[in-house]
């Protein structure tokens, strides 16, 4: 069993971990902190979030414990891959989500269906201590609607249309959002590097 923390503030995320993990983990919260994300990659900022949290956590635990971060938003292509890294602030800082879709349905106006083609992102950082063990990134392929449908999920997820499902995000149930998602593809592959580096842990 290994005693693995995760980096966020957010129990909705701690939760979907947590039932995804199984039984060889034991997935712990950290204590909510607002660390700087100024990367311009999923990359970076998950990597940036996960020292910021582990530096505290080492400092409260007295000892190098792991630790995982994830950062994630949506890349349009017509957009030029925005509004990316920026997804939780499109509309600026403290947007809702019902701002960041007024923005991106304005900014996606004139573009036809078939160019309206997008991606989730999720980068995970794994970290013991200080050092960095891997970054897992996982993508999911949909399309912007011109109208919502649904009513689950968060964020973009009323217009994100996930052709394969034939069904926005906001409209499966969560289990099948987590099979299919950026998040839930992001944290199996991390679940996979334990399987294959430290098998005696799990
Ligand atoms: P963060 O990874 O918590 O920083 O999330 C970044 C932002 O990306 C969120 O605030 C959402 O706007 C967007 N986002 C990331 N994942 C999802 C998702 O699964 N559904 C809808 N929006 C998402």
């Amino acid at each position: 069993m290994t005693v693995l923390y995760c980096a966020t503030g957010n129990p909705g995320k701690l939760r979907e971990f947590r039932e995804a993990a199984g039984d060889g983990f034991e997935i712990l919260p950290c204590d909510s902190r607002d660390c700087p994300e100024t990367g311009d990659t999923f990359e970076a900022n998950a990597l940036q979030k996960a020292h910021c949290y582990a530096q505290a956590l080492t400092a409260k635990t007295g000892a190098e414990q792991w630790l995982f971060a994830d950062d994630s938003g949506i890349a349009v292509d017509a957009l030029g891959g925005a509004p990316g890294v920026y997804s939780a602030r499109f509309a600026g800082v403290g947007a809702d989500d019902a701002a960041n879709n007024a923005l991106l349905l304005d900014r996606l106006a004139n573009v036809p269906a078939a160019e309206r083609t997008a991606r989730y992102v999720c980068v995970i950082a794994l970290l013991r201590g200080n050092t960095v063990l891997g970054t897992f990134r996982a993508e999911a392929e949909g399309v912007i609607l011109h109208h919502p449908r649904g009513t689950g999920g968060f964020g973009y997820d009323p217009y994100f249309h996930f052709p394969s499902l034939d069904q926005t995000f906001a409209e499966i149930p969560a289990e099948l959002k987590w099979r299919h998602s950026h998040r839930g593809k992001a944290f199996r592959a991390m679940l996979d590097w334990f399987w294959n580096h430290e098998p005696s842990r799990l």
